[in-house]
């Protein structure tokens, strides 16, 4: 057995708070994986430490917006400080941005979707890289979406972040193989979080004139396995990647959308 079989792991979460990066902090916490979760809600990162701490895992949450180049760097700076190596990175908080037709998107709504999306998880891997070198461990997990290959209309700006995001994945991957850094990317169809219970299904029903739950069905029956992902689903998706089975796998990007 290798040390990665053995060795405890930190993994930071960015918006492990809520959504899917909840469910991937309450798996890996699951494992015994110490936890840095990143989101913008104090209220919300209280919430998650109460609930990961009940069952017995080790957490802190940062309150930092993660676009903000310079507040990044100073969270990021301090987070280093007392852990110097953390093993494993997910990628996961993520902005819908605006919604609306190419010539309407307004360029700030561009740069805002791609400094969350993109540019964040961009410099945070840069932030962690020198650690998981000098340790030869790293699992880096970035939170994508069918969005790239699917191209959903009026969502120009995610569309092109997690088309980026994947780009990331793949080039980053072949730089960091033989060092013992694996980078893969998951993408998933459309997941039922609060945030899409509460914004996305109502928005899309609104655009198109049909009921929430004639939207969501008609999404769902879109799959061939006639259902939607879950969080937890994702979560052991993640979880598997961090394992020592998944130690040849990079550069991959995982859909889980059941064929949507
Ligand atoms: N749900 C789906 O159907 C679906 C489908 C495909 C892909 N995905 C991807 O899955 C990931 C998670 O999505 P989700 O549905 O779980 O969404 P969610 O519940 O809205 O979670 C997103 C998280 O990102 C954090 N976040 C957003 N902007 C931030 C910022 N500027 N700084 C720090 N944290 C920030 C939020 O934390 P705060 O609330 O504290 O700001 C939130 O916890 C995203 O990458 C998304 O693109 C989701």
């Amino acid at each position: 057995m290798s040390n990665d079989e053995f060795n405890k792991k930190t993994a930071l979460i960015t918006g492990g708070a809520g959504g899917i990066g909840l469910a991937i902090a309450q798996r890996l916490a699951a494992d015994g994986t110490q936890l840095i979760l990143l989101g913008r809600n104090q209220e919300k990162g209280d919430a998650a430490l109460a609930l990961l701490t009940q069952t017995g895992a080790t957490v802190e949450f940062h309150s930092v917006d993660i676009g903000n180049q310079e507040n990044l760097s100073h969270a990021m700076e301090q987070i280093l400080q007392n852990h110097p190596q953390i093993d494993i990175l997910v990628n996961n908080a993520a902005l819908s941005g605006f919604t609306g037709p190419v010539l309407e998107t307004p360029a700030e709504a561009l740069d805002s979707v791609l400094a969350v999306n993109l540019v964040a998880p961009f410099l945070i891997t840069q932030f962690l890289l020198p650690g998981m070198k000098k340790a030869g461990y790293g699992r880096i997990i970035n939170i994508s979406s069918v969005a790239p290959r699917v191209n959903p209309p009026h969502s120009v700006t995610y569309n092109m972040s997690k088309a980026g995001l994947n780009s990331f994945t793949a080039s980053l991957s072949r730089e960091v193989a033989a060092q013992g850094i694996t980078v893969n990317a998951i993408a998933p169809g459309l997941v039922l979080t609060n945030r899409i219970k509460d914004s996305r299904l109502p928005s899309l029903a609104k655009e198109s004139g049909r009921s929430t739950d004639e939207v969501l069905q008609a999404m769902t029956s879109r799959c061939d396995t006639k259902r939607l992902t879950t969080e937890e689903e994702l979560a052991d998706a993640a979880a598997f990647l961090c394992t020592p089975s998944a130690r040849n796998i990079t550069g991959q990007i995982l859909e889980m959308s059941g064929g949507y």
